[in-house]
Formats: C-alpha cells, structure tokens, sequence
C-alpha cells in the first residue's frame, strides 16, 4: 500500500469518526467583512470538513461545496449579479470553502460572477474551473484539451477570477482527440508553474482515470451522481477509493427534482436551461419518478428534513471523500443543503432508504445527444 493510499484511508477514518463524534457547526473561526458591505449575515456558522485527494495532492474542503452555474447558466432565471455576490459571501460565512465554476458557464460571465465574489476572502477558499469545450462565438462547438488550448483556458480563466492560481483545474470531458496522458502532462506542468495546484476529472471512466492519474495524480473526480444517478456506485468509486481520489458529486439534488419542488407544471426557459432538453425533465418523466420524493418526504416527515435534505445526506452516508456541490440562488436553499451535511443516519435508516430506493426505475435518460456522448469516457 502507498505512503500516499494509507494517508488517504487515514484522512478518510479520521474525518469518519469525527463525522460521528462531531456537530457540523461550530463558531467561524474567519468571518469575512461581509456585515460591512452591507450584507445580511446568515448565522456564524461553520461546516466541518473533508479531504478531496490523498497525500500531497490532497485538498481540505468543506463538507458541502456551493456549485455557482446556476447563477448565471443552464438554470432558467438569471438573478442579479449583487445578490448573486451577496449568497457566495454568506456561503463564505457559513464556512464554505469550496467554490465551483467553468469557463463554459455562460460562456465566461460566471467565472467573472465568481471572481469577484471571492476575491476579499481568495486565498481562505477553494476556488475550482474546468476547461476543454471548444467555445465559438459564445457557443459550444463541441470539446478541446489540446495541450495549447488548455493554457490559453487557463490564462483566460486567471483573469476572470482574478487570481493568479486555479486550487483545482479539470478536464470539464475527456476530449477523444487528445490523449489523456497529454492532458495530464499539460496541467502537471500548470502544477509546477505555480498557475494551478490540484488536477481533476469530470465524468471520466476508469481507463481514463487511472491513465492521467499515473502522470499527475488526480484530486477529484468531478461527476453526476444523486439518487437518481448512482452509476459511479458501480465502477469510479472503486478506482477513487483505490487511487485515493476524492468525488464531487455534481447536480446531487438532479438538477432540483429531489427537492420536491419541481412539478409537470415547471416551466424551463428553454434559452438557459438544459432541463428543457433532458429526459428526464418531461413531465411524463416528472410524474413517473415522483416515486422518489414520496420515499424521500416521508422519510424527512419523521425526522424534520426536507426531501433536498435527505437527498444530500444520503451522499454523504456513502463515503467520507464525497463533497457534493449542490447549486443554489437562495439563502434559504444554501443554509437548507449546508444542514444535511449535521444528519446521520442510523445503519437501518440507511438499509431502509436503500431498500425503498432499489425497487424503483428512474424513468428517462440523463443526457442525450452529443451531451450523452461527451460522458463517462
Ligand atoms: N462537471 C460538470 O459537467 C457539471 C455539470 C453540471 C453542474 N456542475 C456543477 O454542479 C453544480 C450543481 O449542479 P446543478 O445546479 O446542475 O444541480 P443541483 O445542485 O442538483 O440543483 C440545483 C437546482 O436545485 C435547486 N435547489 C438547490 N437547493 C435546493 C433546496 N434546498 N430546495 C429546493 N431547491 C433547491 C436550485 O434552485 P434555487 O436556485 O431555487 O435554489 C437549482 O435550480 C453546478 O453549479 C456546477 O458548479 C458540473
């Protein structure tokens, strides 16, 4: 066993019982100045943490990252940018520390949205972006990791975050024309350079994990997964638990549905938001799968959770280095998913949400088209 496998499994026992022993909040040691830009602060609460990675190449993150897409991309409604940057401050103060975002969110405006949100706490947080689309005229013309593309990315990127580092860079998909191993090499020398610390994959498969991981060891592996979408269960936990990777579940409430608050009714602005277009979003879809809120609410109605809720602990329960990324534009829904990170569950409560949850088929696929193409390679 590695030097670098036995610190991960350590990291992940220690974190486990303190999971355990532990409350999820506590008094935050760092309050940011947010009170003074006049900004309503939630509570002085802090998460507990996690380690996403092993060793050298291993990150401390808070239990629950904020997932920003949404703010400006794929999720309908665009809020206003104030207030966007006033949730990611009170998200700061609640003791988040993880911050995702990608140049192809927007395309551009969001790592801008994200940039200047976090620059008065930047060197507190973690701050994550993804390159590899080939983006045209503000849209997707399909994938590209070469090696020279990535670095324009990457300086592009810095200058919308307004950093001079990326804490953790992935391959947003695996680009079938560039082997992995050149991806790899191009971030290791990023690494070595100073412009980026910590390497990840998002929605890769297990040849591809192991192949990159060999050149630069990994962090992260940045993919779907919620209870509508458990396939990493099977294959990618396997290899990360291996390898010592930490998993970032992406979409962990399926894109809001396992919150119960969508319906055959929702309308989805189909100019941004990819719910238009998904399977699983039709309202036949919406209907036959309302199986799994029924599960989830009656299982939070004895407890006092909320479907999201259970929904995101149920994540957690699976193991100690999944850091989910649920994205939200409201206070109420951010302290809501930072709250699941306090439940445990007993092992009969787990047995029996997982007994309840295998009887049903999620009905619809979750991506089609090229998007399906473009995942799990
Ligand atoms: N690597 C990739 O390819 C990839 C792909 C997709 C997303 N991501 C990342 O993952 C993050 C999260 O994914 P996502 O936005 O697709 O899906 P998600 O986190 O599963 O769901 C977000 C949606 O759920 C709603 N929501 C959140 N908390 C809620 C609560 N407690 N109650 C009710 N509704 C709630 C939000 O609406 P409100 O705003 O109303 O709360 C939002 O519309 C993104 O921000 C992005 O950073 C990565």
């Amino acid at each position: 066993m590695s030097h670098d496998r036995r610190n991960f499994l350590k990291a992940g026992v220690t974190l486990g019982a303190s999971l355990l022993a532990s409350p999820a909040f506590s008094v935050n040691p760092t309050p940011s100045n947010a009170t003074a830009n006049g900004i309503t602060k939630v509570g002085k609460t802090n998460v507990k943490h996690r380690m996403l990675g092993a060793g050298k190449h291993s990150l401390e993150v808070s239990a629950l990252g904020l997932g920003c897409m949404g703010m400006s991309y794929h999720r309908s409604f665009v809020p206003n940018k104030k207030s966007m940057i006033a949730l990611i401050h009170q998200a700061y103060d609640m003791g988040v520390t993880l911050f995702d975002t990608a140049e192809v969110y927007g395309p551009y405006v969001n790592e801008e949205l994200v940039g200047e949100a976090l620059a008065p706490f930047r060197k507190k947080i973690i701050l994550c972006s993804k390159f590899g689309f080939n983006i045209q005229n503000g849209q997707m013309a399909g994938l590209n990791s070469r090696p020279v593309h990535i670095r324009e990315v990457v300086e592009q990127s810095l200058k919308r975050l307004r950093t001079d580092h990326i804490d953790l860079l992935y391959q947003h998909r695996v680009d079938p024309n560039v082997p992995i191993e050149d991806v790899a090499g191009t971030v290791k020398d990023l690494i070595k350079e100073g412009k980026v610390r910590r390497f990840g994959l998002s929605e890769a498969g297990v040849e591809n994990i192991r192949k990159a991981h060999a050149v630069q060891p990994l962090t992260a592996l940045q993919s779907e997964y919620s209870l509508m979408w458990r396939k990493p269960e099977e294959d990618v936990f396997k290899v990360c638990e291996e390898l010592g990777i930490g998993f970032v579940p992406y979409s962990p409430l399926c894109r809001g549905y396992l919150s119960g608050l969508i319906n055959e009714r929702t309308k989805f602005i189909a100019a941004n938001d990819n719910r238009a277009t998904l399977p699983r979003y039709t309202a036949e879809a919406i209907k036959a799968n309302w199986v799994i809120i029924d599960v989830l609410t009656e299982f939070g109605n004895h407890r006092g959770y909320t479907a999201a809720q259970v929904a995101l602990a149920f994540l957690f329960a699976q193991k100690p280095w999944i850091v989910p990324i649920p994205g939200t534009t409201k206070p109420a829904h951010l302290q809501e998913n930072l709250w699941s990170a306090d439940i445990q569950f007993t092992p009969d409560e787990l047995k029996g949400l997982n007994e309840a949850l295998s009887k049903i088929t999620v009905v619809g696929d979750r991506y089609t088209g090229q998007s399906a193409q473009q995942v799990r390679n």
